[in-house]
């Protein structure tokens, strides 16, 4: 191990037990290597981009150095993009609802009156806003985006959470005006019930996972969340840092890792990072996919606190488009979710930042695989690999 920063003995020591349990996948060859077109349209990405960025309290997240874990890994640097603090909604989620929000009225409002109004004009008060209703289902953090989206653009909206959702997701999405219905069941039950509520009421379902018949409003989720990715790609060059070699991100049905491996992979090609998805060992099912070769699910129950990556399916689209793209899985025990959060709040990696479940289980990954020359061999973390990690939502209880 480099030297540097070291990991207190018996954390260390609880950290290589329940390392025996993190499973990393690799690409099974029958994968498809051909790349798809048109799920991730870099034109309307762009122009997703480009109104988000204009949006009253826009502001790139911080993208920082862990040098501490870059010491633990013996790599050259390890950065972390913190999207906690994003538009104060807590996650990187605000990025795509909010704005799949914004295009299903202006989609609505101009079949409803053949006039396509701005987002700005929209923000002032237009007359048909407040007769749309849109709905979906979530774990939180898109609800809450949804939610902020609609309250911004003037529309009603009802968000339907899991009965075991904790009463701060609740209320964070309450603040903003929307409705909040607890359905009792897994989260297909909470999907299902959504639909049938959105077809008797005629509401409009912003969901943020794609399935046959609905993929319009998924793809401008994932537009979204290209901002990110930008912002990174922005941040790296003002800093002078040489490109990243890895690329972490969590995956739950795999919106956030289109956006953000399908930015970086159109902008950088061949010099593109190796992506490496990260998800809860009870709901991998990235990581079934690449070993399997063809499209899998993973078996619920999938009794996680990592609540957004929760998905035991992925997006359709969100596969189609990684298909290609994905390096590896990694398919973490609980433990390591909450090894990364009690680092990066203790601010001994080299930044002090508050993650939840979700939010620190790639900087969890990180510090289990310093425990693991060898997994790290087959990912080709040697002291030349730059690591790119996200933080993609603050603690909510
Ligand atoms: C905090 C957090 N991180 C990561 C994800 C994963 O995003 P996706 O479901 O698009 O893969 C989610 C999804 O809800 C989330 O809430």
């Amino acid at each position: 191990m480099a030297a540097g920063p070291r990991l207190a003995a018996g954390r260390w020591l609880a950290l290589r037990r329940t390392m025996s349990q993190l499973r990393l996948s690799l690409r099974s060859p029958r994968l498809r290597r051909r790349a798809t077109e048109g799920v991730l349209d870099p034109t309307e990405a762009a122009a997703a981009r480009d109104v988000i960025r204009g949006w009253h309290g826009y502001d790139a997240t911080p993208l920082v150095t862990l040098p501490g874990l870059a010491a633990l890994l013996g790599v050259e640097a390890v950065w972390v993009k913190d999207e906690s603090s994003r538009f104060d909604l807590g996650s990187f989620k605000s990025l795509g609802g909010a704005f799949a929000v914004l295009r299903a009225l202006q989609d609505q409002i101009e079949r409803r009156s053949g006039v396509r109004p701005s987002a700005a004009e929209l923000r002032a008060g237009h007359p048909l806003a407040p007769k749309i209703t849109v709905t979906t289902a979530s774990a939180g953090n898109h609800g809450r985006s949804v939610a902020w989206g609609s309250a911004e653009f003037g529309c009603p909206c009802v968000v339907f959470l899991p009965e075991d959702a904790i009463q701060a997701r609740a209320l964070a999405i309450e603040s903003h005006g929307a409705e909040v219905v607890r359905v009792a069941g897994p989260y297909d039950a909470v999907v299902g019930h959504t639909d049938r509520k959105a077809a008797r009421n005629g509401w409009i379902v912003v969901s943020d996972t794609a399935y046959e018949g609905y993929e319009e409003t998924p793809r401008r989720v994932m537009a979204g969340y290209t901002l990110l990715a930008a912002e990174m790609l922005e941040q790296l060059a003002a800093a002078g840092a040489r490109p990243l070699t890895h690329l972490f991100v969590q995956a739950g049905v795999g919106g956030l890792a289109t956006g953000v491996c399908g930015h970086f992979a159109q902008q950088c090609g061949d010099e593109r990072p190796r992506f490496v998805a990260v998800e809860p060992w009870r709901a991998d099912c990235f990581g079934r996919s690449l070993r399997l070769g063809r499209a899998s699910v993973a078996e619920p129950p999938f009794d996680t606190a990592m609540g957004g990556l929760a998905a035991g399916v992925a997006s359709t689209i969100a596969w189609e488009f990684l298909e290609p793209l994905l390096d590896a899985a990694l398919a973490l025990p609980e433990a390591v979710w909450a090894a990364g959060a009690e680092a990066l709040e203790s601010g001994r990696l080299g930044a002090r930042i508050t993650a939840g479940p979700s939010g620190a289980a790639g900087i969890g990954a990180l510090l289990a695989l310093a425990a693991l020359p060898g997994l790290r061999r087959l990912l080709g973390l040697d002291a030349s690999a730059r690591v790119g990690a996200l933080v993609t939502e603050t603690r909510f209880d």
